[in-house]
């Protein structure tokens, strides 16, 4: 009987570790690609002086400047496939590539600057430990927090504009994206010793559940607060289907954002959200693959593109939430889900296409008509960081491979 079941035993060992080989190989070939693009990008746009973005209706590259809000996530890839390959070269390209954005460590005309700063010299910080990189780092948290109001008890996405309407006006708006925003701030307060900044990120948090996330947990896009009361003026959602829609990405932006509150604060009020919120995107999504469609309301024909960043950005969030919670299983199992699908043919990009980004299928703001189902580099970098995120947490090290 004992030799019955410690055969058993051995039988079921030598399965998981086949399994764990499997998964070992698989990652490994997923960063591989991901190198290979990124190599190829390098070569086309060889200077830090725009930042791929995306592609163009005839599919050519598209680059942006420095100050727009996807910068960031280059470098990021950069570090990246740094951390996976350990190789120079890519540390200094993601060097080069992260050191030409110090100039936006003083940009306060948008909410930006976490995705600027954080996704760039927060990964170099992380991987070298220069002094300098921590110094822009703490700057571009002051930055931010000049867009803080006690008022209204959150961080002004947009300065004054129109409403995408062409209607409304809006006086203090705020996205959901900002919840993306915070951690730059309580590495802030970690490494300075002050909690001003913390602070801030709770207090943006706090007022974000209130008035942006619905009884369903659910998200608006905007909400515009009126300055001088701070009570909410508009709720809309100007990316999604309709403002009361569940637009995808800005789902993904919220797990991501709580989750990480919780990380930073240990206040089971942001861990019960994220749990919340990605129940609610599990018991939502409509795909066979979990790959969403841009919004989960947006009726479904065969056009209806997915959008690939939200799914990368739920992945990525959703890895982390597994480890917080008892029942976690369930959300490493749909993130796991989420990387084999981009795994998959149908959204990784063979090598040579997609001028050298990684995932195809994203959607960037469909209502303004605006990368449509295209590639992303933000898709790309939550991807890398879900992938890492996933082999730290089953123990998978590469260089055992
Ligand atoms: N942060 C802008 C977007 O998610 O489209």
């Amino acid at each position: 009987m004992r030799i019955i079941g410690l055969l058993l035993l051995s039988c079921s060992l030598c399965m998981s570790c086949m399994q764990a080989d499997k998964k070992k190989a698989l990652i490994e070939d997923d960063f591989l690609v991901a190198e290979q693009h990124l190599s190829n990008q390098l070569k086309a746009v060889p200077e830090p002086t725009v930042y791929p973005r995306t592609t163009g209706k005839d599919g050519q590259l598209i680059a942006t400047p420095k100050n727009d809000w996807t910068e960031g996530f280059y470098p990021g890839c950069l570090w990246y496939i740094y951390e996976h390959n350990r190789e120079e070269s890519w540390k200094q390209s993601a060097v080069k590539w992260t050191e030409a954005l110090e100039p936006m460590k003083k940009l306060t005309s948008h909410h930006d600057i976490g995705f600027l700063i954080y996704c760039s010299f927060g990964n170099g910080y992380r991987l070298t430990g220069k002094e300098e990189y921590k110094d822009v780092i703490i700057e571009a948290a002051n930055s931010l927090t000049t867009r803080f109001s006690e008022v209204t008890g959150c961080i002004k996405s947009w300065n004054y504009r129109k409403a995408w309407n062409g209607k409304d006006e809006w006086f203090y708006p705020v996205i959901i994206d900002n919840m993306m925003n915070l951690e730059l701030l309580y590495f802030a307060s970690k490494v300075t010793g002050d909690t001003r900044y913390a602070k801030i990120a709770t207090t943006h948090a706090e007022t974000t559940a209130k008035n942006q996330l619905r009884e369903d947990y659910s998200n608006y896009h905007v909400v515009d607060y009126d300055t001088l009361t701070g009570k909410v003026l508009h709720q809309a959602t100007c990316q999604g289907f309709s403002d009361n829609s569940a637009w995808a990405r800005g789902q993904a932006w919220a797990v991501y954002g709580y989750t990480a509150c919780f990380r930073e604060t240990n206040d089971s009020i942001f861990l019960n959200f994220a749990k919340d919120i990605a129940d609610m995107i599990m018991d939502r999504v409509k795909t066979d693959d979990a790959i969403p469609y841009w919004d989960y309301d947006a009726p479904v024909t065969k056009e209806t593109p997915r959008d690939v960043s939200a799914a990368s950005v739920t992945a990525s969030a959703m890895i982390e939430l597994s480890t917080m919670v008892p029942d976690g299983q369930k959300y490493l199992d749909y993130a796991e889900k989420i990387l084999k699908s981009l795994s998959s043919d149908a959204y990784l990009a063979k090598v040579g296409d997609n001028q050298g980004f990684i995932l195809m299928h994203s959607v960037g703001s469909l209502p303004n008509g605006s990368e449509i189902d295209t590639p992303l580099n933000y898709a790309d970098y939550y991807y890398l960081e879900a992938l890492k995120r996933f082999m730290d947490l089953k123990g998978i090290n590469y260089k055992d491979i």
